[in-house]
């Protein structure tokens, strides 16, 4: 969703500013824009009470919806910028338009604020600020929190934003400049991230580490109800108390190149190619073959506490809750847990009953995502204890949670997830094998499952070698205005992650579905024109989705086939066929999602659609 970037230091900031706005593109948003300090002459005046002296300093506010480029091509060429703030806005609060576009002046024009998150009580704080006689000029949220900052403003800005933010109800991720505080940026945090960038004598702050990893590795994660001040010279942080707060301050450990697309046309197909490598760093040295089970030191739980696992649940969204289906249907079927995945913004407002002996799983690629963040607390509030399985280091899921396991895929760019997907299967893979193994799985069986689960790289690898194939079945139905995707058992989550993949990359309507349910209704949609995607391995309910690839054939439906290699039969019911290598069953999750994956992203290409950044969604959804 939207982004936020600041820089203060001896470099211009108004290209370091657009580079990182670039880099914060893949979250998605609508509209972007920069302010910039530019200094004037030096006063022996001084401003305010307790300013620093400075005259003639101004702040250049640009923006423009659209691209980074639009913007880009409104901002002078020789703008210098001494310091300044620049942000990608998703509309929530006020339609998309130049106006709305962040960042936000007060009523003076001297102080500047970018904003990620909502001001849920704006109304009221707005009508307050205008019977003073402040006239606003967009219709966002947003723009309450300069002019509520300039009413507290006495030549302490750190301390004015402090005041003001005691108004505020809702969330927010700020960074904020004023023209008589050159080379100076506060930031705050309420539940919308934002990492502070420790350079050489240069500072930067922003809502995601990508935004400047070009020019710093060293990072400080701010946590909800921290301040930040940044200087070239240096950061503090403190609390809205003003109390000092220590913060550590991390490497970012993956390299530039992990966030660029090299040869690859968009990141979406990069990251799909990528999976055997980022399976294997998330089974990397968590396999242990003499005891025939997984090592997963940061779950931080003894082994009786383990061992005493009465039920799992998954929390998650999108894409990540069908990793959780999966993984919560082999707990069941392998360690023998009740286990189940649940919709994080459903169930936040469900008042859940919370037992003692449940361990929970936060399941996020983002770590942000606003549903499971507060899904999470919900649990956490009631007493329970709650893992995070995160791809992002650093991010708020991973360090509010009591332990976990980061599924370590590397920066995930493009919006449609893929390879975090996989990674996610992969840790709750391993998970279940070390409670499979604390309960009655033999020795020899755990090294089963390790031994398949190490085949897992190869075997995705080799359904990658079937590109064209797929980019072929994918132009014969790109076409199709409707897709029906139906699998059983591990694969009924695979079909519905198959139809969230199309939808939302190539905006085909796809729906999926458990395959014994299209009887129940959907098979009135069966027609020549809507293509059915089946996901049927040769596993124990092979015969029951072959009964069901016949009804829809019967009924004159295009079938298309993602089967195990050699499955004549199938493929003989098919019109297209697609075999994964022959494998354990338990392991067909990771090699079927693939051409699923393959197929979404070139119907997507065939139809010109933006892959990497499609129409109305963000990466991390950090709003309700
Ligand atoms: O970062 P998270 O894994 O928590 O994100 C959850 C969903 O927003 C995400 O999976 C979304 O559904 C993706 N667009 C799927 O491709």
């Amino acid at each position: 969703m939207c982004g936020i970037v600041g820089y203060v230091g001896p470099r211009r900031a108004t290209p370091i500013l657009l580079e990182g706005l670039k880099r914060l593109e893949y979250r998605g948003y609508d509209s972007a824009g920069i302010a910039v300090g530019l200094a004037g002459s030096a006063s022996e005046e001084g401003g305010a009470k307790g300013a620093p002296k400075a005259s003639g300093n101004r702040l250049q506010v640009i923006k423009k919806i659209g691209k980074i480029a639009a913007l880009r091509a409104v901002v002078p060429k020789d703008l210098p910028g001494d310091w300044g703030i620049g942000h990608t806005r998703w509309a929530t609060h006020g339609g998309v338009t130049d106006a709305n576009a962040h960042p936000h002046l007060d009523a003076s024009g001297k102080i500047a604020v970018v904003h990620n998150g909502i001001i849920e009580n704006y109304r009221p704080l707005r009508e307050m600020l205008e019977k003073d006689g402040v006239r606003f000029a967009s219709e966002t949220d947003t723009e309450v929190i300069p002019n509520l900052i300039a009413r507290y403003y006495e030549g302490d800005l750190e301390a004015a934003v402090k005041a003001a933010l005691g108004h505020f109800e809702g969330t927010y991720g700020i960074a904020v400049i004023h023209a008589d505080h050159p080379g100076l940026i506060v930031g705050a945090r309420n539940g919308s991230p934002l990492v502070v960038g420790v350079g050489e004598g240069e500072m930067l702050l922003a809502s995601d580490v990508t935004a400047m990893i070009s020019h710093t590795r060293q990072v400080v994660y701010l946590n909800d109800g921290e301040v930040v001040v940044i200087e070239p010279s240096g950061y503090r942080t403190t609390g809205r108390d003003d109390r000092p707060v220590d913060k550590k301050v991390d490497q970012v450990t993956w390299e530039l190149n992990n966030i660029e697309k090299g040869d690859y046309p968009c990141y979406m197909e990069k990251e799909i190619f990528e999976q055997p490598e980022s399976i294997a760093r998330a089974l990397s040295g968590r396999i242990d073959r003499e005891t025939a089970s997984a090592k997963l030191g940061g779950l931080n739980l003894d082994k009786r506490r383990l061992r005493e696992v009465g039920r799992v649940h998954v929390i998650a969204a999108g894409t990540s809750w069908h990793a959780g289906l999966v993984g919560a249907g082999l707990l069941e079927s392998l360690a023998r847990i009740p286990a189940s995945a649940e919709l994080a913004s459903e169930l936040r407002y469900r008042n859940p009953v919370v037992e003692k002996d449940s361990l929970w799983f936060a399941v996020s690629q983002s770590g942000e995502t606003a549903d499971t963040l507060y899904a999470m607390r919900e649990i956490q509030r009631k007493g329970g204890t709650v893992l995070g399985v995160c791809n992002v280091v650093g991010s708020t899921i991973a360090r509010e949670s009591e332990g976990g396991v980061y599924v370590h895929s590397g920066p995930e760019i493009a919006v449609a997830s893929t390879k975090a997907f996989t990674s996610q299967l992969a840790a709750l893979y391993l998970f279940t094998l070390q409670q499979a193994r604390m309960r009655d799985l033999s020795m020899e069986e755990g090294l089963r499952f390790i031994e398949a689960l190490e085949a897992v790289p190869g075997a995705v690898k080799k359904v990658l070698g079937g590109r064209d194939e797929l980019q072929r079945i994918a132009k014969k139905y790109s076409h199709a205005t409707d897709f029906l995707f139906l699998g059983r058992g591990l694969m009924y989550p695979i079909a519905l992650e198959g139809a969230l993949k199309l939808k939302e990359i190539s905006y085909i309507h796809a729906e999926g579905y458990a395959s014994g349910e299209i009887k129940h209704g959907p098979i009135a949609l069966v027609s020549p024109e809507v293509p059915s995607v089946f996901v049927v391995p040769d596993d124990g309910l092979r015969e029951k989705t072959i009964s069901n690839m016949r009804e829809i054939k019967a009924r004159g439906g295009p079938v298309i086939a993602i089967g195990v290699e050699g499955d004549g039969e199938v493929a003989s019911i098919a019109d297209d066929f697609f075999g994964v290598p022959k494998g354990d069953p338990r392991f067909y999750p990771f090699t079927m999602i693939v051409p699923l994956q393959l197929i979404a992203y070139f119907c997507a290409l065939e139809l010109g659609r933006d892959v990497d950044q499609p129409r109305n969604l963000a990466k991390s959804v950090t709003v309700e």
